[in-house]
Order: structure tokens, then C-alpha cells, then sequence
């Protein structure tokens, strides 16, 4: 018996110590981590720490000194104190795409109060666990690439021409890219066209988001009481769009939208209320609307400034229209016709950043390289310094769309996030931004009116709102 028990542990040991290493290694609640040190940085002045050096670097148009430094100094896993916390910011690809994917497991999505207490306690942005999974998925099912090319590309192109079509001489493309992807964003939401009421929630909408980055203190904060008292008036008119819609439902109407498919996901006797579903549409608002438009407004500005790729993309879309004829509407097949276009659609949104990173919590000690995060840490991960990396792109910081005509490797790039939470609006706002561009070059020439910088603090825009001078072109109508 003791001979057959050696030679057990004999053959067996080697496999024991292999599954106690990969424990040892996968456990973040392992005493061994206890040993291991949170990444090295400095965390700046007591209360503000490194504030007020993030803020001021990302005002200019070059903030990229702020985290260059760190990581030269400490690698791309660093401590930092900002925003009131300490904070583990990351500028690795891999640990952000880890950090992502274990959304639930180790860590969970952390907004600041402002944005939480604006977008509403029944938004998605703030749904944790099995809930937060299936509204996702039921996100997702309206935005995919089916419902885009059966039903709603009809809708982004008949809106981006309608607006198109009443522009002249000087305009601020920024706000004009803001009116289209509202547009865009209610039709699929809500059926809505364009008319008076549409235009007048847009504009309590940007008193909303004017709100998210300032401090969450109606007392204190002229915005943030704007913004509150706002997104009463938001809500109250979403309100009576969703009793109304629900008297049509009973009346047999069907509509093909977002809110139908939130009438008919009233499955296993959950019904949603009226609340849930107003604050759920309040946050899919406010997530594409801002982030489309200035992409689109960011795109044009490097287009400007690269004229090469310009007459590229001029040259693609004008052989798509001469193909087309009298036809005026984007089809499917036209959209997936223009592979410079997406080109230059993943470089703007690889330079560009509109969401810089994202904010997590860890939900329990992580093991994170050779470091140890602490339960209860927040994290950064920057999307945009790891977009911005030399090690991870040749010549990170120039606009160069050609490159992806090289890689399709995409390990390194997440703009649109990644994990559970990845943005259900990805395959839409990719749409939205070729339609734009599409009809933009074959109807328009343009000179940008004014120097205009970008910023980055509190969101990633033009100083100006991007003025430029439109001239229209002749096109085959
Ligand atoms: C260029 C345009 C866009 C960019 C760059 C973008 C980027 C992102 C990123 C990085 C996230 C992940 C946030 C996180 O992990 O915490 C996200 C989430 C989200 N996005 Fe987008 N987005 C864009 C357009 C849209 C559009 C058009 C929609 C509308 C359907 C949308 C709806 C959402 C929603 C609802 C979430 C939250 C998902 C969740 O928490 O489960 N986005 N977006």
C-alpha cells in the first residue's frame, strides 16, 4: 500500500505543483499577493494630488507629456491621485483589455457622481450583473449590423441628407454634427422625426451633459443645477412619449424601434416601468450623441489637414456615386464598398479618443503584472495612451489612415471598449460616420474658416466648434 502511495505522489506531483502555481498565479485573494506592492507613482498634494497637473495638460492640444512622464519614469502601470482618489492608471493595451474583460469578476465600472446621478439610477451605464447583461444584449440587438442594414441605414441617410442639404457658407460643423447624430439617435430610438420638440429636447440635452464634469453640487455649481433641472424636463417629456406610446400598443399600433423592443422584452412577468425604460433611453442619448458627433467633427479636421488622404476618400465615394446613377440613398452594399473610408474611421477614432479611458473599481485584491491592486482601488484604463503608444502603433501620434490598410491586428485597439461592456452603438456609429463622410465629399468642398485647437478637459472637442467655409459641388442628382 505505502509502495503504490510513493509511486502516486510520484507520478502525480509534478501535475499537483503545476495546479497550485496556476492558483497561485489566477487567485487574486491568494496570501501570496499579500507580498506583492501596489504599481509605483507619486500621488501629488494632499486631497487634490495630481489634479490639477491632468487637467491643465489636458487643456492643451498636446497633453501626452502628463502620462509619457509617468510611464518613463514608473512603466505603464502607475499610481496616480486624481479627481479625489487614488487611482492605478493603466497605459498597457493587454492590462486594459484585462482589466475589461473581467468586468464583474474583478472589477466593476465606476462613474463619478455627476455623471451617475445625471444619466439616471435605471441606466444602463450603471446596471451591475445578470440585469446589466441582458438590457446589453437587448441594446445590442437593436444597433447590430442586421437591424442597421435592414431597417435603420435607410433612416441614417435620409437624415444626414436632409441636413446636408441646408448648409451654406459658414457653418459649426460640431453643431451640426450634434444636430444630425440627435436626429439619428431619436428615429432609432423613438420613431421620432426630426420637427420643434425633437429640437428643443436637444437643447435641454446639452445643459444635461454640460453637467457630467463639473462638481455634483447644486449649491456650488451654476451647470450642475442647470443640468439637473434639465434632465427633469428631459425626463418629463420622455415620460409622456412612453405613456403615449404605450396607449398606441394597446391600440395594436407596432413600431419598429428601441422602445418596442422595451414594450417587448416584458418577458418572465418583469415588466419594465415607465422610469426604468425613461432613464434607459436617457443614457443610450447621451452615450452615442456626443461621442458620434465629435468623431465625425474630428474626422473632417484631420481630413482637412491631410489633404492626401482627402482626395483618397474623395476618390472612393465619387466612383460609389458614379456607379449609382440617378440613385441617391446609400445601400448595404454601398457601405461595404468604401474600405478606404474605414480606414480613416478607425484612425480618427484611434487618434482621436473621444472616450479617453474608462473608470473601474476593483472588486477584489488583482494581481496585475507584478503589482497588487487593492480591493476597493480605482483604476483608469486609457484607451488613449495605449492608442497613443509608439510600441504599439509606428509613428503613434500622426494621422495616418494608410496604416490599416497593412494591419488588420486590433489587439491594441479599443475605442469602442471592450468586455461586457463593450459599446452596443459600435456598428452604428461606424454607419453613421461613412454616410456622413460619403455625402460631406461628393456634395461639398470646404476651407476650415479659423484655426481651431482641440482640447481634451472636460471632453475631447475643438475650441471653436470647428467653423469651416462649405461650397457645393456639382453632383450627379
Ligand atoms: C464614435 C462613437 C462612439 C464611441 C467612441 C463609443 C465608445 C464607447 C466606449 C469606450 C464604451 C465603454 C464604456 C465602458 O466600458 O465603461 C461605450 C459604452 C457604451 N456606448 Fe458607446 N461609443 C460610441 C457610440 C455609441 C452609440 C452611437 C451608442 C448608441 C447606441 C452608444 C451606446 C453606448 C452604451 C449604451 C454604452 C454603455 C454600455 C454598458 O455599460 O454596458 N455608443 N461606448
Amino acid at each position: 500500500m505505502e509502495l503504490f502511495i510513493s509511486f502516486f505522489l510520484l507520478l502525480t506531483l509534478p501535475l499537483f505543483t503545476l495546479i497550485i502555481r496556476y492558483i497561485t498565479v489566477s487567485n487574486p485573494n491568494n496570501n501570496n499577493n499579500n507580498k506583492l506592492r501596489p504599481p509605483p507613482g507619486a500621488t501629488g498634494l494632499p486631497f487634490i494630488g495630481e489634479t490639477l497637473q491632468l487637467i491643465s495638460a489636458y487643456k492643451t492640444e498636446n497633453p501626452e507629456p502628463f502620462i509619457d512622464a509617468r510611464v518613463a519614469k514608473y512603466g505603464t502601470v502607475f499610481t496616480t491621485h486624481v479627481f479625489g482618489e487614488r487611482t492605478v492608471f493603466s497605459a498597457d493595451a493587454e492590462t486594459n483589455r484585462f482589466i475589461l474583460q473581467n468586468e464583474g469578476r474583478l472589477f466593476e465600472s465606476s462613474y463619478p457622481s455627476s455623471i451617475a446621478n445625471l444619466v439616471g439610477k435605471h441606466s444602463l451605464l450603471l446596471m451591475r450583473g445578470s440585469f446589466h447583461r441582458r438590457m446589453h444584449s437587448l441594446t445590442m440587438s437593436f444597433a447590430n449590423s442586421t437591424i442597421i442594414k435592414d431597417h435603420l441605414l435607410v433612416d441614417i441617410d435620409r437624415l444626414v441628407r436632409r441636413n446636408l442639404e441646408m448648409w451654406t457658407g459658414r457653418i459649426l460643423l460640431m453643431d451640426e454634427a450634434k444636430k444630425i447624430t440627435f436626429e439619428l439617435t431619436l428615429k432609432q430610438l423613438l420613431s421620432i422625426d426630426p420637427c420643434e420638440w425633437s429640437e428643443n429636447l436637444r437643447k435641454e440635452y446639452m445643459l444635461v451633459i454640460e453637467g457630467f464634469f463639473c462638481i455634483p453640487l447644486p449649491f456650488f455649481s451654476l451647470t450642475y443645477r442647470r443640468a439637473i433641472q434639465a434632465r427633469k424636463r428631459v425626463t418629463e417629456a420622455l415620460h409622456l412619449v412612453v405613456r403615449e406610446r404605450r396607449l398606441e400598443r394597446e391600440r395594436g399600433v407596432k413600431k419598429n424601434d428601441m422602445l418596442a423592443a422595451l414594450f417587448d422584452n416584458d418577458c418572465d412577468d418583469v415588466m419594465f416601468s415607465d422610469d426604468e425604460i425613461v432613464d434607459f433611453l436617457v443614457s443610450l442619448l447621451v452615450a452615442g450623441y456626443d461621442t458620434t458627433s465629435t468623431t465625425m467633427t474630428l474626422a473632417v479636421k484631420f481630413l482637412t489637414d491631410t489633404p492626401s488622404a482627402l482626395a483618397q476618400l474623395k476618390e472612393e465615394h465619387e466612383e460609389i456615386r458614379a456607379r449609382k446613377g440617378a440613385s441617391l440613398a446609400l445601400e448595404w452594399d454601398d457601405y461595404k464598398s468604401m474600405p478606404f473610408t474605414q480606414c480613416v474611421v478607425n484612425e480618427t477614432l484611434r487618434i482621436s479618443n473621444i472616450i479617453s479611458g474608462v473608470f473601474r473599481r476593483a472588486i477584489t485584491d488583482v494581481r496585475i503584472k507584478d503589482y497588487m491592486i487593492p480591493k476597493g482601488s480605482k483604476v483608469f484604463a486609457s484607451l488613449r495612451a495605449a492608442h497613443l503608444g509608439q510600441d504599439n502603433f509606428e509613428n503613434a501620434r500622426v494621422f495616418n489612415p494608410w496604416r490599416w490598410q497593412k494591419t488588420s491586428d486590433s489587439t491594441n485597439f479599443m475605442p469602442f471598449g471592450g468586455g461586457p461592456r463593450r459599446c452596443p452603438g459600435h456598428d452604428l456609429a461606424r454607419v453613421a460616420l461613412s454616410v456622413f463622410l460619403h455625402h460631406l465629399v461628393t456634395r461639398f468642398s470646404w476651407v476650415a474658416a479659423e484655426d481651431d485647437k482641440l482640447v481634451f478637459f472636460p471632453t475631447t472637442r475643438t475650441q471653436k466648434r470647428y467653423p469651416i467655409m462649405v461650397q457645393r459641388r456639382n453632383v450627379v442628382e
